[in-house]
This record gives C-alpha cells, sequence and structure tokens, in this order.
C-alpha cells in the first residue's frame, strides 16, 4: 500500500492497521442493493450490466471517481459479483512493468474484472500498453532488441478494466477516454450514511438506539469509511459501559476521539486555524498551507480539502484556497472585512480540477 493510500485510510485513527481493514472488508456491501446512496450510479449500473449480461458480453469499462472511502473499491467487488466473474486488483504505483500487465492481461478469464486502484499513478509505459488492451483486446508486445526488435500482438480475453481515481484531474485524456463508463461517486447525506451505520452495527452485533446512529452519520464527513470506523470506536465505549450505543454514549466517544460537532476532526482543524490565524484567511497556496500543518500538500488536497470544500469552509479561488465565513462562525472568529465583501472572489468552479 502507498503511503499516502495508508494516510487516507487512517484519517480518523492514526493506529489504522491490518485488522481494522479486514474489519473493512466484513462490512463492505456485497451487492448493488446492500451498497447505500448514489441512487443514479446504481441505476445506470445496474442497466448497463444487465445489458451485457443479456448480451453475453464482458461489461464496458468503468472508472470512478471520488475523494478516498467513498465506495470505488467496494463497486469494483460487486461489478465482478453481480456479473459472476472473477476480480484481480492491482494499483498504479504496483504496477510497475508492462510485463507485469502481460502476466495480469493474459491470465485473466473472459468477461473478468480488472480493478487498477490509484490508476492516475500508473507509469507512462504501462499505461500507453493498456490503450490497446481495452480498446481492441489485444497487447503489443516487444520481442527481442535493437533492429531485430519485432513487436507481436497478443490477443486478450475480453475483460472489463475498472479504474479507481481520487485524482480525475491527472488522469491523461486518452485513458479516460478509452472508458465507456465514468462515474463520480458524491459525500453521503446524513441520512444514506445512517442505514450504513445500521447495517453495520447489525454485522458487528451491536444494538444502537436511533440518535446515536444519527449523531455518528452527521459526524462522518459524508465518508462511509468513516462512519464505520467511528462506529467501531463508539462500539468500544458501549462496551465498556456495558449497554447498547445511546445518543449519550456516541457523544462522549466522539468528544473522546476529537471529531467535533460537524465532524471536523483533527487534522481539519488544523487546517482552517492556520489558515485564519496564521494566514488571515487566505489566499494560501496549497504547498505553502501543507508545510503549516506539516502534512503533505498531495494528502491535504486528496483527503481534507474535499469535504472542507463541500461542506463551504474554505473555497479554491485561482490566487489559492480561502477560509469561507462559515468558518470562522465555526470557531467563533470575526469574518475579516475582505472575505465578507468579495463572495464573488470565491470562484468554485475550480471545485472539480
Ligand atoms: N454505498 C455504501 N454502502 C455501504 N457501505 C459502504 C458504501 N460505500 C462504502 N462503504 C463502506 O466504506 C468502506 C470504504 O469503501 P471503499 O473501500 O470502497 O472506498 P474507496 O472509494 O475505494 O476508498 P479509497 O479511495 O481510499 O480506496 C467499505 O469497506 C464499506 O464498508
Ligand atoms: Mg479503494
Amino acid at each position: 500500500m502507498s503511503k499516502e493510500k495508508e494516510k487516507r485510510d487512517s484519517v480518523v485513527d492514526p493506529n489504522g492497521d491490518a485488522l481494522e481493514m479486514s474489519l473493512e472488508t466484513n462490512l463492505r456491501p456485497q451487492n448493488l442493493k446492500q451498497f447505500i446512496g448514489q441512487a443514479k450510479l446504481k441505476e445506470n449500473l445496474s442497466v448497463f450490466m444487465r445489458a451485457s449480461k443479456e448480451r453475453k458480453e464482458a461489461l464496458d469499462h468503468c472508472l470512478f471517481c471520488s475523494p478516498p472511502g467513498l465506495g470505488k473499491t467496494t463497486l469494483a467487488h460487486i461489478i465482478a459479483k453481480e456479473m459472476g466473474t472473477s476480480l484481480r486488483q492491482t494499483s498504479g504505483p504496483i504496477l510497475a512493468r508492462v510485463g507485469d500487465l502481460a502476466a495480469i492481461l493474459t491470465s485473466l478469464n473472459e468477461g473478468d474484472v480488472f480493478f487498477i486502484d490509484e490508476i492516475h499513478r500508473l507509469n507512462r509505459a504501462v499505461e500507453e500498453a493498456l490503450y490497446p488492451a481495452m480498446e481492441d483486446f489485444e497487447l503489443d508486445i516487444v520481442v527481442g532488441q535493437g533492429p531485430s526488435a519485432k513487436t507481436i500482438k497478443l490477443p486478450l480475453p475480453r475483460f472489463t478494466l475498472v479504474g479507481a481515481t481520487t485524482r480525475t484531474g491527472l488522469l491523461t485524456s486518452p485513458l479516460r477516454d478509452r472508458f465507456g463508463i465514468v462515474s463520480y461517486l458524491e459525500f453521503y447525506e446524513p441520512d444514506e450514511l445512517a442505514q450504513i451505520v445500521f447495517r453495520s452495527s447489525e454485522i458487528l452485533k451491536v444494538k444502537i438506539e436511533p440518535e446515536a446512529a444519527r449523531e455518528i452519520s452527521s459526524r462522518s464527513r459524508g465518508t462511509p469509511r468513516i462512519s464505520n470506523r467511528l462506529l467501531r470506536r463508539v462500539r468500544d465505549f458501549a462496551q465498556i459501559e456495558g449497554g447498547p450505543i445511546t445518543l449519550e454514549i456516541a457523544k462522549k466517544a466522539l468528544l473522546a476521539l476529537g471529531v467535533d460537532a460537524v465532524g471536523l476532526d483533527q487534522m481539519d482543524r488544523k487546517i482552517l486555524l492556520a489558515m485564519i490565524d496564521k494566514f488571515g484567511g487566505g489566499p494560501v497556496g496549497l504547498d505553502t498551507l501543507a508545510v503549516a500543518v506539516s502534512e503533505e500538500s498531495q494528502t491535504v488536497e486528496d483527503v481534507y480539502e474535499p469535504f472542507l470544500i463541500k461542506a463551504g469552509f474554505i473555497a479554491r479561488t485561482p490566487r489559492g484556497r480561502v477560509v469561507m465565513p462559515l468558518a470562522f462562525d465555526h470557531f467563533r472568529r470575526k469574518t475579516p472585512a475582505q472575505i465578507k465583501k468579495e463572495p464573488s472572489l470565491f470562484d468554485d468552479s475550480l471545485k472539480s480540477s
């Protein structure tokens, strides 16, 4: 697992370890019906899957884009299950050589799902080898060296490539254009997260009161992985108290975990307060901000920023990141006059870049 990924997986719980990972696997929905929320995406995907099953063809290649923990890997597994095929999984940084790609592709069966996580991190050579594989289901292999080198075309079974990325902007357009199905996963609504919390608590065999489920879900940064992680930690508190998860226990546990009333964690607060206290609310550049909070720029951009933007705490402008009035209110600070005065300055059009 790459460094950033390890970091992302421990957004709330810095001790996220192998046990956490296996617990996450247990809670993972197994089919589309169990997959909560993302209604439009699910509806489309189920039509595409049914149609290709009827035609007895492999599903078209799918690309899933979203911030971490919203369900991309889960969807890749669900596609393989629903299509009745197997899944082979790798990730951009691991798939370093064309030979590795060839080894996987030639071992696939007709209709299999080949899942590449962090697909924006593929190197050039591998990415280029992937083009004919996706388009014509053949692989160009160079045999020999120098003037006698020859390219041979290796036929491949018809497979479905599922790519996942947290950084759509980093994907080259030739690669993006070869996906027939491109879907963006949105942050979840508290109601949807509450359903996920209920489902997970059933699997974990812990009783939870509805108000407690709502409390956890409204403080999960719109992210199922965080809901599940908070639920597991809150469960520990309930277990010590020897009863179900009540609202009171949930609140106490969330306070102890450093998750505030709107779901911001310690790093979220560190980022916002640095922007307010050190940079007068901005605009501040990403790299400068990352240094100020001792975090990697990419982690700030991929893990923290999307939710802070979605929730209206910060905005991206052509001149850098700025803090929005909501964040000043949240920390009971006075919004500087120029931020109050010029909301039009905060151009949201850069949001998805
Ligand atoms: N729609 C959903 N319904 C129920 N549970 C979900 C849903 N989406 C995600 N989850 C839960 O959240 C966890 C994280 O999801 P997943 O691993 O698929 O995220 P991801 O988008 O691949 O994240 P990353 O970018 O970090 O790889 C899953 O183990 C699953 O339990
Ligand atoms: Mg994933």
